[in-house]
């Protein structure tokens, strides 16, 4: 710990809600209800408190006035240093994060999520998810049901992995990769990994399907994933080392974006008028661009006409505002003071300190009846704000 546990709080630090379990801290509460114990911790102790969990002291900023604050504070608040400590326990990738050049160049490459790169992922997966879709939409007679969980993580893990051949294994590493998610809230904590149960050896089973050796039996691989086996590989000698990166980058791309897709489907199937409205929306574009739908035809959308979409913008918004909860969070450097306008706040070196933007999304000052999904009405209203 970082001394807490011996001063207390000091003057000029926020309240610290320690819990009544030594070392857990709060961790049971806010695996619980996270949303609502933030909100009940914001009405005792206002908008930045320090919470342990875990064994980790992590200062909760909520009045949106001060994200910034974090955000641009790069030198003492460090984004850097988080995803390092993270990734070392979560994905076991060890020495290389300490290599600055490897992370800068793993950094440069983000570059081919962007532009002209994102113009062809899209266009791949588009024809993926259509080449997905055609077989199985000719060949059905009757209505399939499926849950929509496990539906939309098909989905995306199968577009995402472009590996047609390859069912067993992906069904296989998709399993794995959400029981592994299932534990996440824990990896994050200070808990060793060995004391959670099966996770360690899930970790294992999980780096070792994404070597190079065992990449190399996928099909295609997409622009970004083949820049970062040329990166892993210059700069890495163990095969395992290059599968942790892998299984890092596999994790990152999936673990929002399935909870994304899933309220947009569970919200677009209780709101017929919404999804009359979407179709709408895609048929006029298509019209527009001298497309037709059906089997035997290619639907082709840039990114500029995706963006034109401002019905399909709209209901991504709302659901990512109501059922999005990533914070970003950052590892403090050395003891700083965060001044605003509202008072200065001392910051421990060797904290965490988070951004829960959650909070602010559920405020009935700034969304009127926050938790109602507004997305049709946006749409109606044409408002986009
Ligand atoms: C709905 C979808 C998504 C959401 C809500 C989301 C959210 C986030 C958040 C909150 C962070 C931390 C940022 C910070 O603290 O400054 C992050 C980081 C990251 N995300 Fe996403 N993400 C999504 C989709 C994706 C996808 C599709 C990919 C990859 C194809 C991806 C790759 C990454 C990576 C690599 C990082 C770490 C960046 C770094 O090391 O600097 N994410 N994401």
């Amino acid at each position: 710990t970082q001394g807490h546990w011996i001063t207390g709080v000091r003057p000029g630090e926020p309240p610290l809600i320690k819990g009544w379990l030594p070392y857990f801290g709060v961790a049971f509460n806010l695996q619980k209800d996270p949303l609502g114990y933030m909100k009940f911790l914001q009405t005792k102790h206002g908008d930045i408190f320090t919470i342990l969990l875990g064994g980790n002291y992590i200062t909760f900023i909520l009045d949106p006035f001060q994200y910034p604050l974090v955000m641009k504070n790069h030198k003492q608040l460090s984004f850097d240093i988080f995803s390092r400590k993270l990734s070392e326990k979560a994905f076991s990738i060890k020495t290389s994060m300490r290599n600055e050049d490897l992370a800068h160049d793993l950094h440069v490459a983000y570059q081919l999520l962007q532009g002209r790169s994102l113009d062809i992922l899209l266009e791949n997966m588009l024809q993926d998810l259509k080449q997905m879709f055609e077989p199985e939409l000719l060949k059905t007679t009757n209505w399939n049901t499926a849950q929509m969980l496990t539906f939309c993580r098909s989905i995306i893990f199968e577009s995402f992995l472009l590996a047609g051949d390859k069912e067993k294994i992906i069904s296989e590493l998709k399993d794995d990769l959400f029981k592994y998610d299932d534990k996440f809230t824990y990896l994050i904590s200070d808990i060793p990994i060995e004391l959670l149960g099966n996770v360690k050896a899930l970790q294992k089973k999980l780096i070792n399907s994404l070597t190079s050796e065992n990449l190399a039996k996928t099909q295609e691989k997409s622009e970004i994933v083949q820049r970062r086996q040329e990166i892993l590989e210059q700069y890495l000698v163990q095969d395992l080392e290059i599968g942790a990166h892998h299984f890092g980058f596999l994790w990152a791309s999936v673990t929002n974006t399935i909870p994304a897709m899933f309220w947009a489907m569970y919200y677009l199937l209780r709101h017929p008028e919404a999804v009359e409205a979407l179709r709408d929306e895609i048929d006029c574009l298509l019209q527009s661009t001298g497309q037709k739908k059906g089997s035997g035809f290619s639907i082709h959308l840039t990114r500029e006409q995706l963006d034109s979409l401002v019905c399909l913008e709209s209901i991504i918004l709302e659901v990512l505002r109501l059922h999005s909860y990533s914070s970003s969070i950052r590892f403090v450097q050395e003891d700083f003071t965060l001044s605003s306008e509202n008072g200065n706040y001392c910051l421990r070196k060797g904290d965490l300190i988070a951004l829960f933007p959650p909070v602010l999304h559920g405020d009935p000052e700034i969304f009127e009846a926050p938790e109602v999904n507004k997305f049709y009405k946006i749409v109606n209203d044409g408002n986009r704000s």
